[in-house]
């Protein structure tokens, strides 16, 4: 018994030993110094060698998007190194293709800066902007889903076009020890600009879904940065097929609200699937619009629907609504959203039923 504690007490004493040594060379050895990143040949910036290249732009207000919070597993956060950088990555491989190699893409969640680098990312994310919202309400729209508007003070507003997304910032709390950001596509329409409203679905042992379920109230401040994405309407006149399942529909949401108060009156069809009645949301807001948009079309699909749904509507997923009514694809656009598995499945249909590819946009909800 004696012998058990004494080994207990030596390998304490030992690991204790280790964290402070690793404490001590952080602070040491890996001082990387000032270092400077200059963007786009012309704004240059000093940080804290050290830090990925991602978390060393936020610090400087430089909001490069990163829906998986610098895990390494959404490829949003890429940006073309032109000078310094160090080695590629194995953590990179997955989403950079070896033609983006070659142009010097990486994922600035996993580059360090321990030297000077030189990048080149799209102007528009230079006007990336942080802002303090207040949660003007929150509800359950589902067993699962939230449907949340958070509101800015007086004097500002978000300038977003319908489909894009914004990132929301998790904090620390009871069980989470770090702070993440999120992806969340804007449910409302742009011409609504004092607000934005989402559509959050619970995620089991999830960061920030678990947050939002669990601890934001109403009245709460919450940290967005914004707004980011190539996923919006497109002008134009060609007839539009839209698919969704469960909050998917945010993006599409946001759409149809904007080109209802445009009056853009566009041919729509648009494809909603959920699993069971108690699964469908926001059915009455697509009736109101629908009312009014006389070249507006919603199909309902539930795949799973139990006896209790007492559903005489459409069943089936979205790619068999799809299978049956979708005809004549060649000269209509697409946008997609939701799941890579759905997204990944509708796609190549669309593409057989003679769609071009660049004509159909889609958010995957990774
Ligand atoms: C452009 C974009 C827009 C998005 N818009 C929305 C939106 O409008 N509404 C919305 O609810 N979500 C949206 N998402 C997804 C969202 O960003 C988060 O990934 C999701 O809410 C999970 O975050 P989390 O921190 O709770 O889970 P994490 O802590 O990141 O994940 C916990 C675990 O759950 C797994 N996981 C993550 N997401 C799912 C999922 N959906 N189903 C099953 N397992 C999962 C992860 O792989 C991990 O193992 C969007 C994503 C992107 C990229
Ligand atoms: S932030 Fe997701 S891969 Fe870098």
């Amino acid at each position: 018994m004696q012998t058990i504690g004494i080994t207990v007490l030596a390998i304490s004493s030992i690991t204790g030993l280790l964290a402070l040594l690793l404490s001590i060379a952080n602070k040491t050895i890996a001082n990387y110094g000032e270092k400077k990143i200059t963007i786009n040949k012309d704004k240059e910036l000093i940080v804290d060698g050290g830090d990925t290249l991602l978390s060393a732009l936020m610090e400087q207000k430089v909001f490069i998007p990163s829906a998986c919070g610098g895990k390494g597993s959404c490829g949003y956060c890429k940006v073309t190194v032109i000078e310094g950088g160090g080695q590629f990555l194995p953590t990179e491989l997955g989403y950079v293709t070896p033609e983006e190699r070659a142009d010097g893409v990486r994922l600035s969640c996993q580059l360090k800066v321990r030297e000077d680098i030189q990048i080149q990312i799209p102007a528009e994310l230079l006007s990336v902007q942080q802002f303090e919202y207040h949660v003007e309400f929150l509800k359950d729209v589902t067993p699962s889903i939230k449907h949340l508007r958070l509101s800015l003070p007086e004097d500002e507003e978000i300038d977003f076009k319908a489909g894009q997304y914004i990132q929301l910032l998790a904090p620390k709390y009871k069980g989470n020890d770090e702070e993440v950001y999120r992806a969340y596509s804007i449910a409302s329409s742009p011409l609504d600009p004092k607000a934005v409203e989402l559509y959050i679905g619970y995620v089991k042992d999830g960061v920030a879904t678990t947050y939002v379920h669990n601890y934001l109230k109403e009245g709460q401040k919450i940290t967005v940065v914004g707004p980011y994405g190539d996923f919006y309407y497109q002008e134009g006149d060609r007839e539009m097929v839209m698919v969704a399942i469960g909050t998917g529909m945010a993006p599409i949401m946001s759409i149809l609200k904007y080109m209802h108060s445009k009056k853009i009156d566009r041919k729509v069809t648009f494809y909603f699937g959920a699993r069971t009645r108690e699964d469908l949301f926001e059915m009455e807001t697509l009736e109101a619009l629908q009312k009014d948009m006389p070249n507006l079309r919603v199909v309902t699909c539930l795949s799973k629907p139990t006896e209790s749904c007492h559903w005489d509507g459409e069943k089936g997923r979205v790619t068999d609504m799809l299978k049956k009514f979708l005809e004549n694809a060649e000269d209509k656009e697409a946008y997609l959203c939701g799941s890579p598995v759905m997204i990944d499945s509708v796609t190549p249909l669309l593409i057989e039923k003679g769609m071009p590819a660049e004509r159909i946009y889609f958010d995957k909800f990774e």
